[in-house]
C-alpha cells in the first residue's frame, strides 16, 4: 500500500485501523522528523489551510505539538479557548464547529472531556458535504489516537532506527500499568499495539483493570512484579486522583507500593528495558521520580519530540487525502 491510498478524511479512534495505514504513518513520521532536523524545519506542504485547535480541556504537550506542527506544514491556526469564546453565552458545541467552517477552517483538532465529541463533530462535517478533517485529540474515556501514534513510533524506533517499522514490535512484551479502565491513552494504545503483535499485559488493581479486558487480547495482571518478567516496555499511565473519591483506589501511598514503577521493580523486566508515560507525571505516584529523569531508561523526552512529527504526519494525511 502506498500513501497515494490513504482514504481516511478523520481520526477518531484506532480501533480499525489496518497494519498498512500504520505503516503509512510511520513512515510519513519518519520523513517529518528528518525535516524537523534541518536548520530550517519548515514545509510549505499544507500552506493556505486552516488548523483549528478546538481544546475544550486543558492540554500542554497535544495542544502545542499540534501548533506547532500545523506551523512547520505551513498552515494557518486557529487558536480556540473555551473561557473566552461565545460557548459562555450559551453558543453549541456544534454551532462553534460550524463558526469555525464559515472561516474555511480544513483541520479540526478537538480535545473534550466527553467521549464521542469529536465524532459528532465528524459527522456534522460530513452531514452538510464538507472536506474537512477532524482529529480526536483525546475524548473523555474513550481514545487518544495520536499519543498512541508516537507511543507507538516511539517503542518502533528504539527497535528499528531512524525508519521504525510496526513489525519491529511482534513478540515484543509491552506491560502497560495504572488505571486501564478510565485510560483513554491504554485503550488506543491496546489497539496500536495489538495491530503491531505485541505481547500486551495490562497491570493495577481489580478496580480499575478488569478482567474482561482480555477480550481485546491482552493479559490481565492485579500484581505487578509478576507483570513485570522479562518486559521489553513499560508504559505507566497517569493516576487520575478523582479515581480515590470514587474508591476505585486505596490511598496515593498504598497504589504507589503496589503498583509504583520503581529501579528495583525495573530490575524484573529485561536488561534494556525503557519506560514511556504520556505525562503529566504524578511524580512519586505511578513512577519515582529519578526514573523519569533518567535518560539510560526514560523515553519520556523522546515521546513529546516525537510527538511533533506524528501530528505533522497525521494533519499531511488527513489535509492531502484524496478520497474517492
Ligand atoms: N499526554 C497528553 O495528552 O498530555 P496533555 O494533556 O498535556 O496534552
Amino acid at each position: 500500500m502506498t500513501l497515494n491510498q490513504w482514504q481516511r478524511r478523520h481520526l477518531l479512534s484506532l480501533a480499525d485501523l489496518a497494519p498498512w495505514e500504520y505503516d503509512i504513518i510511520l513512515q510519513t513520521s519518519a520523513s517529518f522528523a528528518e525535516v524537523l532536523t534541518r536548520p530550517t524545519p519548515k514545509v510549505p506542504t499544507l500552506q493556505g489551510k486552516v488548523v483549528a485547535l478546538m481544546f475544550f480541556e486543558s492540554s500542554t504537550r497535544t495542544r502545542n505539538s499540534f501548533e506547532l506542527a500545523a506551523k512547520r506544514l505551513s498552515a494557518d491556526t486557529l487558536n480556540f479557548s473555551p473561557g473566552t469564546s461565545a460557548l459562555n453565552k450559551g453558543e453549541t458545541i456544534l454551532d462553534t464547529a460550524k463558526t469555525l467552517l464559515a472561516m474555511n477552517t480544513n483541520l479540526m483538532v478537538i480535545r473534550h472531556a466527553a467521549s464521542g465529541v469529536p465524532q459528532q463533530i465528524a459527522q456534522e462535517c460530513d452531514r452538510l458535504g464538507t472536506n474537512v478533517g477532524v482529529i480526536n485529540a483525546g475524548d473523555g474515556q474513550h481514545e487518544h489516537p495520536t499519543q498512541a501514534l508516537l507511543d507507538l513510533f516511539t517503542l518502533c524506533q528504539q527497535l528499528s532506527g531512524s525508519s521504525p517499522q510496526l513489525q519491529a514490535l511482534q513478540n515484543r512484551k509491552v506491560v502497560i500499568v495504572g488505571d486501564i479502565l478510565h485510560s483513554r491513552v491504554a485503550r488506543s494504545n491496546i489497539y496500536s499495539l495489538r495491530a503491531a503483535g505485541a505481547d500486551v499485559h495490562l497491570a493495577g488493581p481489580p478496580t480499575l483493570v478488569p478482567r474482561e479486558l482480555e477480550a481485546l487480547g491482552v493479559h490481565v495482571h492485579w500484581e505487578l512484579d509478576p507483570a513485570l518478567k522479562d518486559a521489553d516496555f513499560v508504559m505507566a499511565l497517569r493516576l487520575q486522583t478523582e479515581r480515590m473519591q470514587q474508591h476505585f483506589l486505596p490511598t496515593l501511598r498504598e497504589y504507589h507500593r503496589e503498583y509504583g514503577i520503581t529501579r528495583e521493580r525495573l530490575a524484573l523486566c529485561r536488561p534494556h528495558v525503557k519506560l514511556l508515560h504520556p505525562g503529566p507525571v504524578n511524580r512519586g505516584v505511578e513512577v519515582t521520580s529519578d526514573l523519569v529523569d533518567d535518560p539510560q531508561i526514560s523515553l519520556v523526552p523522546h515521546q513529546v519530540q516525537n510527538g511533533v512529527a506524528v501530528r505533522m504526519a497525521v494533519l499531511y494525511l488527513l489535509g492531502t487525502a484524496k478520497i474517492t
